[in-house]
Parts: structure tokens; C-alpha cells; sequence
């Protein structure tokens, strides 16, 4: 299958027409990648039970590990659940359309093949014109998980798209880089307290704030517990994970340098192609010829912006060997952990003072 990109700026005719093309592709049962605020997503129509499928295929996904629909307006959510708890229509209210998904008792007109056989739906609205245009045009929900192969870090750019799907989707819609960098904060609202499954741009404590009460499934910072079932079934999985070994060295900033830079310099010793990972700040205490920064501490939206291209970086590099610091001091802290320490598959170092 040839795979067309086309660019999506909606301000030229050329761009809107793109989108309609896709929304047609879609409609027909095809797959479209997309821009959102969040990452890319690879959409199909979500009451299409072949489209679910197709998904699965494209992204080498297991399939009981299930998608987000996309709407663009409150409306289109009525058929898709059975009922909206007062919590989620005041979180809709706060938060939509934002980088925000709610889990719902999910309606038959949801095929259980988009839902992993679950009987919730996620859904969400989001904000990204680009996205807002395709599933308006589509006029079906678009099911959409990030448009990245199973395993790898979620794209964030058409080209991270083009790297990982080309070949197996009929269009990538190029609306350039994204705005946030990390998926969806998902929270399930089926129960008495919200749940956050998986943290995200809008924090625990935002929703606290609005609600009065918020928790955090204790899955999402420890290490998986075999015997504990996650309920977003996507966090068992290794996911977001660069090809390289990384390892999270956490302590005081002056201690994390000094122990990276031996465990670096050690590594290149053993002949290892070596990478590390850091904040702007201390960006100037490692060799210049590893380091990739992704920004300053000050502003924790730059390093959740520039995690996912960073690691995609090291790939294309071929790095074997990546060492970074601890990050997450602010409201995104969650976020950027839960990602960094899955990318680490868990392995993290406490350096000595
Ligand atoms: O920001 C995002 O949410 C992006 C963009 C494209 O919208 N999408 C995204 O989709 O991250 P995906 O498929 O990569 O991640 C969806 C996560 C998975 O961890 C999945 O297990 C969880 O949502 N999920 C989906 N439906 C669920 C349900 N009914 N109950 C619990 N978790 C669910
Ligand atoms: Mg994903």
C-alpha cells in the first residue's frame, strides 16, 4: 500500500481538501494518521469492527489492549455509553476539548473489537483543529491509539509517523509537531472517586481541585505487579521503549552528573555507544558528544514536548547505551515519569552523595 502524506494547513485550500480525503478513507474502512494536541494518532472508524482490526495490524498491537474514540462534539458521546456520571459532565465541562480521556460503561453501538472485549469505552475530545476537522468531516467516532508501532515511543511528528507506518496506512495527514508530547491523561469515572490510569497534561490535582477527591491507579509509577491487573490494559506493556538500554539515575543534580558521567565513560570503555539524557541545566557537566538535553527544568512543558523525539533520536543514532537524569518536580512530574521510567523498563539508580 502506498503511503500518502499529505500537508494539513487548514488555512489553505489545499490543506482542507487533504482532510476531507482523509475523512473519506476513513469512512470506507481505511486508516488516516493524524494530528492531535497530545501525539499523532492512527485513526479508523471506531464502530467499524474491521477498521479495529486493521488498526491492531498496522500497529502490531495485541488486541485486547484497547483504543480511545475521538469525537469533536459533546453529542456525539450520548450514543457511544450508557450513562454520563455528574463527575465526567463537569470534567467534559473543564477539560474538553483538551488532552483528556474518560472511561464510560460503554452502549452496543460500540464494537467490542475497538473496546479489547471490555465493557467500557474510552473516549475523548481533542483540541487540535486538524483533528477536530477530520472526525467532524468523518461523521463517525474516530478510534485512534498513538500512530507509532507497538513498542516504540509515540510519534510526534509525520515524519516519526512515516518512519513506523509507511506501507501499512492510506494517508498521513502532516499538521507538524505537536503541541504537548505526551497522551491523554485517562481517567476512569465508572466508579465513586475518578481514577487517573494513566497520567497526563491535565494533573491529579486539577482534577482534585474541581472534584474534590482524585486518585492514582497504583500501577502507573511502581513496577507492574504480575499479580495485579492495571486497569488501563495498555500500561502492562513495555511501551514508549527506545531501542537502547536506559537507565534513570536519580539523587541530588551534582550526584546524578558525577554518577552518570562514570557510568558513561564506563560503557564507552566497554566499546558501548553511549548516550545521556538531561535537563539544559546541567547539559554542560557531560561530554558534549552524548548529551541530548531536552530543556530547561524551568519550563517542565519543553521536556515533556522534546522526551518522545529525543529517545526516537538515540534509535536513528543507534546508541546502545543511555543514562538520564530524574525528572518531574511539577504538575507534568507524573507524566514525564510514568513515560521515562517505562521507557527504562524500571531500571533506575540512586547515586550517592
Ligand atoms: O493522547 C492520546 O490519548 C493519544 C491521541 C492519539 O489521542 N492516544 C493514545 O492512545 O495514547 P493509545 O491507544 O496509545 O493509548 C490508549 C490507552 C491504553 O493504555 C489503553 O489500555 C487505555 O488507553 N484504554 C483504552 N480503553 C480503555 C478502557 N475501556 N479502560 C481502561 N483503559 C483503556
Ligand atoms: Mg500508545
Amino acid at each position: 500500500m502506498d503511503t500518502e502524506i499529505c500537508r494539513a494547513d487548514l488555512s489553505e485550500e489545499a490543506g482542507r481538501a487533504a482532510v476531507c480525503r482523509a475523512a473519506e478513507i476513513l469512512r470506507k474502512g481505511g486508516l488516516v494518521a493524524f494530528p492531535t494536541e497530545t501525539v499523532y494518532g492512527l485513526g479508523g472508524d471506531g464502530l467499524n469492527p474491521a477498521s479495529a482490526r486493521k488498526i491492531y495490524a498496522a500497529k502490531g498491537r495485541p488486541s485486547d489492549n484497547p483504543l480511545i474514540l475521538h469525537i469533536a462534539s459533546r453529542r456525539e458521546l450520548t450514543p457511544l455509553v450508557q450513562t454520563v456520571p455528574e463527575a465526567a459532565e463537569r470534567l467534559m465541562e473543564a477539560f474538553w476539548p483538551g488532552p483528556m480521556t474518560l472511561i464510560f460503561t460503554k452502549s452496543d453501538a460500540v464494537p467490542p473489537e475497538a473496546t479489547g472485549g471490555l465493557p467500557t469505552v474510552a473516549v475523548r475530545m481533542p483540541s487540535h483543529p486538524v483533528a477536530r476537522m477530520l472526525i467532524q468531516e468523518a461523521g463517525v467516532p474516530v478510534a485512534a491509539p498513538s500512530a507509532n508501532r507497538s513498542g516504540r515511543p509515540s510519534p510526534t511528528t509525520a515524519a516519526h509517523v512515516a518512519e513506523d507506518l509507511t506501507g501499512q496506512i492510506e494517508m498521513i495527514l502532516d499538521g507538524g509537531p505537536v503541541e504537548i508530547g505526551l497522551e491523554s491523561t485517562i481517567l476512569d469515572v465508572t466508579g465513586e472517586i475518578p481514577l487517573v490510569l494513566r497520567p497526563g497534561a491535565i494533573s491529579r490535582e486539577q482534577v482534585e481541585a474541581l472534584l474534590g477527591d482524585c486518585r492514582m491507579d497504583p500501577a502507573i509509577l511502581g513496577k507492574p505487579d504480575p499479580n495485579l491487573r492495571p486497569r488501563a490494559p495498555g500500561m502492562k506493556y513495555r511501551h514508549y521503549a527506545p531501542k537502547a538500554e536506559l537507565t534513570i539515575v536519580e539523587g541530588s543534580r551534582d550526584a546524578a552528573a558525577r554518577e552518570i558521567s562514570r557510568l558513561a565513560a564506563e560503557a564507552a570503555a566497554r566499546g558501548k555507544k553511549v548516550g545521556i539524557l538531561c535537563a539544559e541545566e546541567s547539559a554542560g557537566l557531560y561530554p558534549a558528544q552524548w548529551v541530548k538535553s531536552l530543556g530547561t527544568r524551568q519550563q517542565e512543558e519543553t521536556i515533556a514536548h522534546n522526551l518522545y523525539r529525543c529517545l526516537r533520536e538515540f534509535d536513528e543514532e543507534s546508541v546502545e547505551i543511555v543514562y538520564s537524569e530524574a525528572f518531574g518536580e511539577g504538575p507534568l512530574g507524573d507524566a514525564i515519569m510514568n513515560r521515562l521510567t517505562k521507557a527504562a523498563g524500571y531500571r533506575i539508580l540512586r547515586a550517592e552523595e
